[in-house]
């Protein structure tokens, strides 16, 4: 069984359509031991308790520096033994230390197809501002290893999402994660899960 956590700062959507897909078969052999949010506001924190899951907060504005708030993120993640860490939606740049230590063991979800709009400024809704900026007709999700870099780890599962006209970057982030992520992410796990990748 393989043991998840899930670190999140927002509304957790992604999380939801994890544990779905857990309480409905798409994934097997895997569970959610804890989830962990930079953000005390996040309402996948909610998520979580109304699934039984241990939610935890660990807010870097709390601690003195950011190595003391490191330390701790990667404590906390240590004390769960996990194996396989889920970033859904996590805004907060993982040290180096828990990924050299959990390295191909950490998976993050991003709204476009890397190599498009991703890197340092790119998350959230200013994905979707970019790619309508630019004027592409396709789009969509990637679900990528973590590594040193920004959004730059092996690739393991994307999907293209169509742009439409008329499309604002809100329009265009729910379709993303209605077509692309809640399937993708989910999809990826289980075939990490069941050794497939
Ligand atoms: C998702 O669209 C996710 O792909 C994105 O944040 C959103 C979180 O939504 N992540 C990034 O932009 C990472 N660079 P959620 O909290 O509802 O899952």
């Amino acid at each position: 069984m393989l043991k998840i956590g899930v670190l999140v700062s927002g509304g957790g959507t992604n999380l939801q359509a994890i544990l779905d897909a857990i309480d409905s078969g798409r994934i097997t052999n895997a569970r959610v031991d804890v989830v962990i949010s930079n953000n005390a506001g996040a309402y996948a924190l909610e998520r979580a308790k109304n699934h039984g899951i241990p939610a935890v907060c660990l807010s870097p504005k709390t601690f003195e520096s950011r190595d003391s708030y490191n330390e701790a993120l990667l404590a906390a993640i240590d004390g769960y033994g996990l194996d396989l860490i889920v970033l859904a939606g996590f805004l907060v740049t993982i040290p180096p230390a828990m990924i050299q230590k959990y390295r191909n063991r950490i998976i993050n979800i991003h709204p476009s197809l890397i190599p498009s709009f991703c890197g340092v400024g790119y998350y959230g809704l200013k994905v979707h501002e970019a790619a309508l900026a630019r004027g592409v007709k396709i789009t969509g999700a990637t679900v990528h290893f973590v590594d040193e870099g920004m959004d730059s780890g092996p690739i393991i599962l994307q999907k293209a999402v169509e742009v439409l006209p008329g499309d604002t970057p809100k329009v265009l982030q729910q379709r993303v994660m209605e077509q692309a992520e809640w399937v993708i992410l989910p999809q990826a796990i289980h075939m990490i899960a069941n050794g497939e990748i």
